[in-house]
Protein backbone atom coordinates (compact mmCIF):
# COMPACT_ATOMS: atom_id res chain seq x y z
CA UNK A 1 0.00 0.00 0.00
CA UNK A 2 1.61 4.03 -1.21
CA UNK A 3 2.44 6.13 1.52
CA UNK A 4 -0.49 8.13 0.07
CA UNK A 5 -3.56 5.40 1.06
CA UNK A 6 -2.26 4.77 4.53
CA UNK A 7 -2.29 8.64 4.80
CA UNK A 8 -5.96 8.54 3.70
CA UNK A 9 -6.91 5.59 5.73
CA UNK A 10 -5.56 7.88 8.46
CA UNK A 11 -7.46 10.20 7.86
CA UNK A 12 -10.73 8.60 7.45
CA UNK A 13 -10.37 6.66 11.32
CA UNK A 14 -10.22 10.28 12.60
CA UNK A 15 -13.25 11.22 10.76
CA UNK A 16 -15.57 8.00 10.28
CA UNK A 17 -18.40 8.28 7.75
CA UNK A 18 -16.82 11.64 6.31
CA UNK A 19 -16.86 11.75 2.62
CA UNK A 20 -15.35 15.14 1.20
CA UNK A 21 -17.39 16.12 -2.22
CA UNK A 22 -14.63 19.31 -2.50
CA UNK A 23 -11.54 19.83 -2.09
CA UNK A 24 -10.30 23.47 -1.47
CA UNK A 25 -6.93 25.05 -1.32
CA UNK A 26 -6.12 28.39 0.00
CA UNK A 27 -3.43 30.55 -1.15
CA UNK A 28 -1.24 33.15 0.67
CA UNK A 29 -3.33 35.32 3.15
CA UNK A 30 -6.77 33.52 2.03
CA UNK A 31 -6.63 31.11 5.10
CA UNK A 32 -9.40 32.85 7.05
CA UNK A 33 -12.33 31.29 4.97
CA UNK A 34 -11.08 27.95 6.65
CA UNK A 35 -12.22 28.99 9.77
CA UNK A 36 -15.73 29.44 8.87
CA UNK A 37 -15.95 25.63 8.18
CA UNK A 38 -18.36 23.67 10.67
CA UNK A 39 -18.17 20.35 12.80
CA UNK A 40 -14.38 20.65 11.84
CA UNK A 41 -11.73 18.25 12.32
CA UNK A 42 -8.20 19.54 11.68
CA UNK A 43 -5.39 17.78 10.57
CA UNK A 44 -1.50 19.88 10.95
CA UNK A 45 0.07 18.71 7.80
CA UNK A 46 2.95 17.72 10.00
CA UNK A 47 1.16 14.79 11.79
CA UNK A 48 0.14 13.48 7.54
CA UNK A 49 3.16 11.56 5.72
CA UNK A 50 4.11 13.59 2.76
CA UNK A 51 2.13 17.39 3.71
CA UNK A 52 5.36 19.29 3.37
CA UNK A 53 4.84 22.53 5.56
CA UNK A 54 4.95 25.82 3.68
CA UNK A 55 7.38 28.11 5.47
CA UNK A 56 5.77 31.27 4.01
CA UNK A 57 3.83 33.74 6.04
CA UNK A 58 0.37 33.55 5.53
CA UNK A 59 -0.16 29.61 5.76
CA UNK A 60 -1.70 27.73 8.49
CA UNK A 61 -0.79 24.34 7.63
CA UNK A 62 -3.41 22.35 7.85
CA UNK A 63 -5.95 20.22 6.88
CA UNK A 64 -9.90 20.67 7.32
CA UNK A 65 -12.94 18.23 7.30
CA UNK A 66 -15.82 19.54 7.51
CA UNK A 67 -19.17 21.60 6.18
CA UNK A 68 -18.80 24.66 4.19
CA UNK A 69 -21.97 26.05 2.34
CA UNK A 70 -23.53 22.76 2.77
CA UNK A 71 -20.68 20.95 0.71
CA UNK A 72 -18.46 18.39 2.62
CA UNK A 73 -15.06 19.68 2.20
CA UNK A 74 -11.50 18.77 2.39
CA UNK A 75 -9.70 22.41 3.28
CA UNK A 76 -6.13 23.07 3.11
CA UNK A 77 -5.46 26.02 4.84
CA UNK A 78 -2.06 26.96 3.30
CA UNK A 79 0.30 24.89 0.18
CA UNK A 80 3.89 24.67 -0.48
CA UNK A 81 5.11 25.93 -3.46
CA UNK A 82 7.68 25.16 -5.51
CA UNK A 83 10.41 28.31 -4.93
CA UNK A 84 10.07 26.58 -1.22
CA UNK A 85 11.81 23.73 -3.12
CA UNK A 86 9.03 21.32 -3.07
CA UNK A 87 9.34 18.48 -5.82
CA UNK A 88 6.46 16.58 -7.09
CA UNK A 89 6.15 14.23 -4.94
CA UNK A 90 4.67 16.89 -2.20
CA UNK A 91 2.10 18.15 -5.18
CA UNK A 92 0.79 14.46 -6.01
CA UNK A 93 0.51 13.55 -2.37
CA UNK A 94 -2.27 16.36 -1.26
CA UNK A 95 -3.94 16.07 -4.44
CA UNK A 96 -4.26 12.63 -4.30
CA UNK A 97 -5.26 12.43 -1.38
CA UNK A 98 -8.33 14.54 -2.22
CA UNK A 99 -9.05 12.54 -5.08
CA UNK A 100 -8.78 9.05 -2.50
CA UNK A 101 -10.72 10.58 -0.06
CA UNK A 102 -13.69 11.37 -2.52
CA UNK A 103 -13.44 14.48 -3.62
CA UNK A 104 -15.12 15.49 -7.31
CA UNK A 105 -13.84 18.99 -7.58
CA UNK A 106 -11.44 21.22 -6.55
CA UNK A 107 -11.68 24.84 -5.54
CA UNK A 108 -7.88 26.24 -5.64
CA UNK A 109 -7.04 29.77 -4.97
CA UNK A 110 -4.07 31.88 -5.03
CA UNK A 111 -3.04 35.50 -4.58
CA UNK A 112 -1.77 36.58 -8.18
CA UNK A 113 -0.25 39.92 -10.05
CA UNK A 114 -2.57 41.63 -12.64
CA UNK A 115 -1.52 42.46 -16.09
CA UNK A 116 -4.34 44.23 -16.28
CA UNK A 117 -4.57 47.96 -15.39
CA UNK A 118 -8.69 47.82 -14.91
CA UNK A 119 -8.38 44.58 -12.76
CA UNK A 120 -6.09 46.50 -9.39
CA UNK A 121 -5.50 44.86 -6.13
CA UNK A 122 -8.42 43.30 -3.98
CA UNK A 123 -10.37 42.18 -6.95
CA UNK A 124 -10.85 38.54 -8.24
CA UNK A 125 -9.87 36.97 -11.10
CA UNK A 126 -11.76 33.54 -12.26
CA UNK A 127 -8.63 31.63 -14.27
CA UNK A 128 -10.08 30.46 -17.60
CA UNK A 129 -6.80 28.67 -18.80
CA UNK A 130 -3.10 29.10 -17.96
CA UNK A 131 0.01 29.26 -19.28
CA UNK A 132 3.13 26.99 -17.25
CA UNK A 133 6.31 29.16 -17.52
CA UNK A 134 7.38 26.64 -14.24
CA UNK A 135 9.06 25.50 -17.38
CA UNK A 136 8.79 21.63 -15.33
CA UNK A 137 5.49 19.16 -14.88
CA UNK A 138 4.66 17.25 -11.51
CA UNK A 139 4.23 14.16 -13.43
CA UNK A 140 7.59 13.35 -14.92
CA UNK A 141 8.75 10.03 -13.83
CA UNK A 142 7.12 7.08 -13.93
CA UNK A 143 3.57 7.20 -14.52
CA UNK A 144 1.41 6.09 -11.67
CA UNK A 145 -1.78 4.32 -13.79
CA UNK A 146 -4.07 4.08 -10.44
CA UNK A 147 -4.18 7.64 -11.02
CA UNK A 148 -4.39 8.58 -14.58
CA UNK A 149 -3.05 8.06 -18.10
CA UNK A 150 0.31 9.11 -19.26
CA UNK A 151 -0.93 11.72 -21.58
CA UNK A 152 -3.63 13.47 -20.61
CA UNK A 153 -5.52 16.20 -22.06
CA UNK A 154 -5.61 19.84 -20.47
CA UNK A 155 -8.09 21.50 -22.74
CA UNK A 156 -10.68 22.81 -20.43
CA UNK A 157 -8.28 22.19 -17.59
CA UNK A 158 -10.69 24.77 -15.58
CA UNK A 159 -13.73 23.36 -15.90
CA UNK A 160 -16.43 25.49 -18.06
CA UNK A 161 -19.35 24.32 -16.05
CA UNK A 162 -17.88 25.30 -12.61
CA UNK A 163 -16.72 28.49 -14.18
CA UNK A 164 -19.98 29.66 -15.62
CA UNK A 165 -21.41 28.98 -12.02
CA UNK A 166 -19.29 30.81 -10.50
CA UNK A 167 -19.84 33.43 -12.91
CA UNK A 168 -23.79 33.28 -12.22
CA UNK A 169 -23.06 33.23 -8.04
CA UNK A 170 -20.72 36.64 -8.58
CA UNK A 171 -23.27 38.03 -10.47
CA UNK A 172 -26.25 37.39 -7.66
CA UNK A 173 -23.93 38.85 -4.59
CA UNK A 174 -22.41 41.74 -6.99
CA UNK A 175 -18.78 40.72 -6.80
CA UNK A 176 -16.85 41.87 -9.65
CA UNK A 177 -15.06 39.02 -11.31
CA UNK A 178 -12.91 39.34 -13.94
CA UNK A 179 -11.61 35.66 -15.91
CA UNK A 180 -8.65 35.79 -17.59
CA UNK A 181 -5.34 33.53 -18.05
CA UNK A 182 -2.78 32.94 -15.29
CA UNK A 183 0.60 32.50 -15.85
CA UNK A 184 2.32 30.50 -13.61
CA UNK A 185 6.17 31.35 -12.63
CA UNK A 186 8.29 29.52 -9.70
CA UNK A 187 9.28 32.82 -8.11
CA UNK A 188 10.50 33.54 -5.60
CA UNK A 189 11.71 36.70 -6.84
CA UNK A 190 9.05 38.86 -8.21
CA UNK A 191 8.94 39.33 -12.10
CA UNK A 192 10.95 42.08 -13.77
CA UNK A 193 8.98 45.26 -15.76
CA UNK A 194 10.62 43.42 -19.03
CA UNK A 195 8.99 40.01 -17.98
CA UNK A 196 5.89 41.92 -17.38
CA UNK A 197 5.80 43.03 -21.17
CA UNK A 198 6.36 39.97 -22.20
CA UNK A 199 3.66 37.95 -20.53
CA UNK A 200 1.68 40.77 -21.80
CA UNK A 201 1.86 39.78 -25.39
CA UNK A 202 2.40 35.86 -25.01
CA UNK A 203 -1.25 36.40 -23.78
CA UNK A 204 -1.66 36.12 -19.84
CA UNK A 205 -3.83 38.00 -18.08
CA UNK A 206 -2.01 37.54 -14.25
CA UNK A 207 0.64 35.81 -12.89
CA UNK A 208 1.54 33.83 -9.82
CA UNK A 209 4.06 31.56 -7.80
CA UNK A 210 2.08 28.38 -7.63
CA UNK A 211 -1.28 26.32 -8.90
CA UNK A 212 -0.15 24.75 -12.00
CA UNK A 213 1.28 21.82 -10.38
CA UNK A 214 -1.53 20.85 -8.68
CA UNK A 215 -4.31 21.95 -11.35
CA UNK A 216 -2.06 19.43 -13.68
CA UNK A 217 -1.98 16.96 -10.95
CA UNK A 218 -6.00 17.28 -10.47
CA UNK A 219 -6.98 16.91 -14.11
CA UNK A 220 -4.15 13.82 -14.57
CA UNK A 221 -6.61 12.19 -11.60
CA UNK A 222 -10.36 12.98 -13.38
CA UNK A 223 -10.92 16.59 -10.66
CA UNK A 224 -13.04 18.97 -12.24
CA UNK A 225 -11.26 22.63 -11.05
CA UNK A 226 -12.18 25.60 -10.55
CA UNK A 227 -9.47 28.35 -9.44
CA UNK A 228 -9.46 31.82 -8.61
CA UNK A 229 -6.73 34.65 -8.16
CA UNK A 230 -7.40 37.47 -5.59
CA UNK A 231 -5.34 40.11 -7.37
CA UNK A 232 -2.56 41.90 -4.65
CA UNK A 233 -0.81 44.01 -7.16
CA UNK A 234 -0.20 45.24 -10.55
CA UNK A 235 2.76 43.31 -12.54
CA UNK A 236 6.22 45.18 -11.64
CA UNK A 237 6.59 47.78 -13.67
CA UNK A 238 3.07 48.67 -13.82
CA UNK A 239 2.62 50.83 -11.21
CA UNK A 240 5.09 53.19 -8.74
CA UNK A 241 4.44 50.62 -5.72
CA UNK A 242 6.89 48.32 -5.42
CA UNK A 243 6.40 44.67 -4.75
CA UNK A 244 6.31 42.98 -1.46
CA UNK A 245 4.87 39.38 0.23
CA UNK A 246 3.72 42.26 3.29
CA UNK A 247 2.10 43.99 0.19
CA UNK A 248 0.49 40.43 -1.30
CA UNK A 249 -0.66 39.51 2.67
CA UNK A 250 -2.46 43.01 2.69
CA UNK A 251 -4.45 42.88 -0.67
CA UNK A 252 -5.09 39.51 -0.07
CA UNK A 253 -7.00 39.81 3.18
CA UNK A 254 -9.00 42.47 1.28
CA UNK A 255 -9.95 39.87 -1.65
CA UNK A 256 -10.63 37.38 0.97
CA UNK A 257 -14.01 38.55 1.74
CA UNK A 258 -15.33 38.51 -1.42
CA UNK A 259 -13.36 35.18 -1.93
CA UNK A 260 -15.10 33.59 0.90
CA UNK A 261 -18.65 34.95 0.14
CA UNK A 262 -18.30 33.41 -3.89
CA UNK A 263 -16.59 30.19 -2.49
CA UNK A 264 -19.73 29.82 -0.26
CA UNK A 265 -22.47 30.53 -1.84
CA UNK A 266 -21.44 28.37 -5.34
CA UNK A 267 -20.71 25.26 -2.95
CA UNK A 268 -24.26 26.02 -1.91
CA UNK A 269 -25.83 26.24 -5.16
CA UNK A 270 -23.40 23.55 -6.05
CA UNK A 271 -25.05 21.46 -3.07
CA UNK A 272 -28.57 22.24 -4.33
CA UNK A 273 -28.15 21.71 -8.46
CA UNK A 274 -24.88 20.02 -8.74
CA UNK A 275 -23.18 21.06 -12.48
N1 LIG B 1 4.01 38.06 -9.32
C1 LIG B 1 4.09 36.76 -8.94
N2 LIG B 1 3.41 36.26 -7.91
C2 LIG B 1 2.60 37.09 -7.24
C3 LIG B 1 2.46 38.44 -7.58
C4 LIG B 1 3.20 38.95 -8.68
O1 LIG B 1 3.14 40.14 -9.06
N3 LIG B 1 1.59 39.00 -6.71
C5 LIG B 1 1.19 37.99 -5.86
N4 LIG B 1 1.80 36.84 -6.18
Amino acid sequence: MSDIHSTVKYIQSQKPNFTPRVGIILGSGLGALGDEIKDSTAFPFSSLPGFPTSSVAGHKNQLILGMLGNMPVACMQGRIHSYEGADSSAFKTFIRTMKLLGCEMMFITNAAGSLREEVGAGQLMLISDHINFQHRNPLIGPNDDEFGERFHPMDNAYDPKMRKRIHDVAKKLKIPLAEGVYMSVTGPSFETPAEIRAFRILGADCVGMSTVPEVILAKHCGLRVAAISSITNLGAGMSDESLSHTGTLHYAQIAAKNLSALIIETLESLHHEPC
